[in-house]
C-alpha cells in the first residue's frame, strides 16, 4: 500500500513537525563523523518542512550506547546536529536530552523556519523497549510525524512505532529519502529489466540466508564475493586454505547453492596472501587455496567475468564487498565491480553500510542509480520483511 508523504501536505506554515532520521553515521574513536552521507540524505525532507513555513524536531539514534554516561559521549548527537547546521546553512538548535521540560519548552519556543536536534535518542531506555509512555512524551511536541529514517525501518524502536501511534489523528508521513528508497526497491521487487544480476559479497553467509534466498527467486545470475566465497567453496569439499569460513554454515551454504543452481556464480580465481594484512606476500591461484594461505579477494579473471556480466545486465543489485577492500591490495575487485556498476547503462543499485562506504570512497556513488541508506533495512526490505514503522503512517 502507497504511503503518504510529505509532499501530500502542502503548507505547513506554524507547524511543529518530528522528524524521525537516521544519522547513525559511521564515527571514528573521538567521535567525529567518518561520514555524513546519512545526514545528506535527509536534508531535501528538513528542507522542504522550513521552506514550507513548520519547524523541525530531528531525533535520530546514534550507535549502540550502553547506558554509561561516560562511554556514550562520542554517542551525543552535537557533532550530528553541527554538521546538519553546516549542511543547512543555517542554526540548529541542539537539546541535551531527549524528552523531558526542558526539551518540552525548547520545542515550545521554535519559530518557523527553525530547527531543534534532540539528543540521541538511544540514551533513553524507552527508545529500545519501544514504550508507549516514552513515545507519547515525544509526540506531544509535535502536530506533524514524519518518518525519513530509512536506514532504521526494520527496528520497532519507540520513536518509528510508538511515536506514531501516540500521534494517531496527527499527519504522518514518510519523507522524501524513505519515499525513493521505497520506489527503488519495490521497482527493483516487482518489475526489474532483465537481465537481473545479482552481486553479493561481505563476510558472512549467515547474516543474509534470507536475502540470498529472495534474489535466488528474481536475479537470473547470482556472482558471489568476499569472504563468504570460501564457506560456498568449503561446503563444495574444495580446499580453503586458512581463509575465513562458517564452519557452523555449511549446510545452509549447501542448501543454497542447490537452491541456486545455474544462477549462482562462484570466483574461478583469487587473491590470496600469506597473512590476512595489508603488507603480506600475495599471489593469484585458480580453484583450490593452498594450505596455510588466506583467501582475501577475487582474481584477475573473475574480475574480467563479473565486469563482463555486469556489462551485460539491465539491472543490477550489489551487497557486499568481494575483498578486503579496507586493505589497498585487496581492495582490486570491490574497486572493479564499483566501476563496472558505475559505467552500466542499466539500473544499479548498491545497499548496505559497508558496500556504500565503499563506493563513496572510490568516489562513484553520484554514479550509480542509487545507493542505499540502509544496511540491515536494504537487506530485510529486499527478503520481503513488512516493516511496522511503515504499518504506522498514513495510506496515500
Ligand atoms: C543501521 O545502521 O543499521 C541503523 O541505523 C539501525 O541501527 P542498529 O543496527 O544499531 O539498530
Ligand atoms: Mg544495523
Amino acid at each position: 500500500m502507497a504511503k503518504k508523504t510529505l509532499a501530500d501536505l502542502g503548507d505547513l506554515r506554524g507547524k511543529r513537525v518530528l522528524v524521525r532520521v537516521d544519522f547513525n553515521v559511521p564515527l571514528d574513536d573521538a567521535g567525529n563523523i567518518t561520514s555524513d552521507r546519512r545526514i545528506r540524505a535527509a536534508l531535501p525532507t528538513i528542507q522542504h518542512i522550513l521552506n514550507a513555513g513548520g519547524s523541525a524536531i530531528v531525533m535520530s539514534h546514534l550507535g549502540r550506547p550502553k547506558g554509561d554516561p561516560k562511554k556514550d559521549a562520542p554517542f551525543r548527537m552535537n557533532n550530528a546536529a553541527q554538521r546538519l547546521g553546516e549542511l543547512l546553512g543555517r542554526p540548529v538548535q541542539k537539546a541535551d536530552e531527549v524528552i523531558g521540560p526542558k526539551v518540552e519548552t525548547l520545542a515550545k519556543e521554535l519559530k518557523p523556519g527553525q530547527v531543534l536536534v534532540l539528543e540521541n535518542l538511544r540514551f533513553h531506555p524507552g527508545e529500545q523497549k519501544g514504550d508507549p509512555a516514552f513515545g507519547e512524551q515525544l509526540g506531544r511536541l509535535a502536530d506533524v510525524y514524519v518518518n525519513d529514517a530509512f536506514g532504521t525501518c526494520h527496528r520497532s524502536d519507540a520513536s518509528m512505532v510508538a511515536v506514531p501511534a501516540a500521534m494517531k489523528g496527527k499527519p504522518r508521513v514518510v519523507g522524501f529519502l524513505v519515499a525513493k528508497e521505497l520506489a527503488v526497491l519495490d521497482k527493483l521487487l516487482a518489475s526489474p529489466e532483465r537481465p537481473f544480476l545479482g552481486i553479493l559479497g561481505g563476510a558472512k553467509v549467515s547474516d543474509k540466508i534470507g536475502f540470498i534466498k529472495s534474489l535466488l527467486q528474481r536475479v537470473d545470475k547470482l556472482l558471489i564475493g568476499g569472504a563468504m566465497t570460501y564457506t560456498f567453496m568449503k561446503a563444495q569439499g574444495q580446499g580453503i586454505g586458512s581463509s575465513r569460513c562458517e564452519a557452523d554454515k555449511l549446510d545452509v551454504a549447501r542448501v543454497l547453492l542447490a537452491e541456486g543452481k545455474g544462477k549462482i556464480v562462484l570466483p574461478a580465481d583469487h587473491l590470496i596472501a600469506d597473512k590476512p594484512e595489508a603488507g603480506a606476500q600475495t599471489k593469484v591461484v585458480a580453484g583450490v587455496i593452498p594450505d596455510g594461505w588466506f583467501g582475501m579477494d577475487i582474481g584477475p579473471q573473475t574480475i574480467a567475468r563479473y565486469r563482463e556480466e555486469i556489462q551485460k545486465a539491465k539491472t543490477a543489485v550489489w551487497n557486499g564487498p568481494m575483498g578486503k577492500f579496507e586493505d589497498e591490495p585487496f581492495s582490486k575487485g570491490t574497486r572493479a565491480v564499483a566501476e563496472a556498476l558505475a559505467s552500466s547503462k542499466g539500473v544499479t543499485i548498491v545497499g548496505g553500510g559497508e558496500t556504500a562506504e565503499a563506493v563513496e570512497q572510490f568516489g562513484l556513488d553520484a554514479r550509480m542509480t542509487h545507493v542505499s541508506t540502509g544496511g540491515g533495512a536494504f537487506l530485510e526490505y529486499v527478503e520481503g520483511t513488512a516493516f511496522a514503522a511503515l504499518a504506522q503512517i498514513d495510506d496515500a
